[in-house]
């Protein structure tokens, strides 16, 4: 036997070429398998960071692989919502309440306008920087939460109200619950220090003026109510 005969598969035994040739297949299709899952687990990621997040409608009632079941407190209430847990506290608000929460805005989505500002544990965060799942154990407060009914005003939305302090009014939920929260603390904050706490919220309207008014006004308030009433 020549030493090129070791590596000539016409030399080699019959039942050993055959079962090379059967690993060979197998290993085949094993790896064009492998490349199939790996390109649909690939393309379904894809997909998933391309496509905004669905939508919840009532065939979403069951949990689905890899969603939680998470109690959330919102405007003092317990609220169950079955999320992924890559959910933001924002898109938990508003898609997947039933009923669904909309005050809380969705404008820029990545931490930089404060449109979609609510109130947890009574300081302002972002909720489109904020996972669903570490809000739990927290008190949420919505837009939605300083006038349960609807009709007697927060002394913050009414000042807002009274001063005009809004034009398309789509900053206007996230700029009342942080106003709420400065003057919680404060009630006779400074328009300097109003100014301060705002800053992580933005006005494309240019209402500033306004808002500062209405927040000094709503200050004059609360002060004679009593700090905490929000
Ligand atoms: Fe339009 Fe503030 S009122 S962005």
């Amino acid at each position: 036997m020549s030493a090129d005969s070791h590596n000539d598969p016409n030399t080699e035994p019959v039942d050993r070429r055959l079962s090379r040739r059967a690993f060979l297949r197998g290993a085949g299709a094993a790896g064009a398998a492998s490349a199939l899952v790996a390109a649909a687990v690939d393309s379904a990621d894809h997909a998933g960071a391309a496509s905004p997040e669905p939508r919840r409608d009532d065939s979403r009632a069951a949990v689905h692989k890899g969603e939680i079941n998470l109690t959330l407190t919102i405007n003092g209430k317990p609220r169950l919502v079955t999320v992924e847990p890559r959910t933001t506290l924002l898109n938990a608000l508003r898609y997947y309440l039933d009923p669904p929460l909309t005050g809380t805005k969705v404008a820029c989505d990545r931490g930089t306008c404060g449109a979609c500002t609510v109130l947890l544990d009574g300081k302002p965060v972002y909720g489109c920087m904020i996972l669903a799942a570490d809000a739990v154990g927290r008190s949420v407060t919505t837009i939605e939460g300083l006038s349960p009914d609807g009709e007697n005003l927060h002394p913050v939305q009414a000042a807002f109200v009274e001063h005009d302090a809004l034009q398309c009014g789509f900053c206007t939920p996230g700029f009342v619950l942080t106003v709420t929260s400065v003057l919680n603390a404060n009630p006779q904050a400074t328009v300097d220090e109003i100014k301060h706490g705002c800053a992580g919220n933005l006005c494309r309207c240019g209402s500033y003026p306004h808002i500062y008014e209405a927040a000094l006004s709503a200050g004059k308030t609360m002060a004679k109510k009593g700090a905490g009433n929000g």
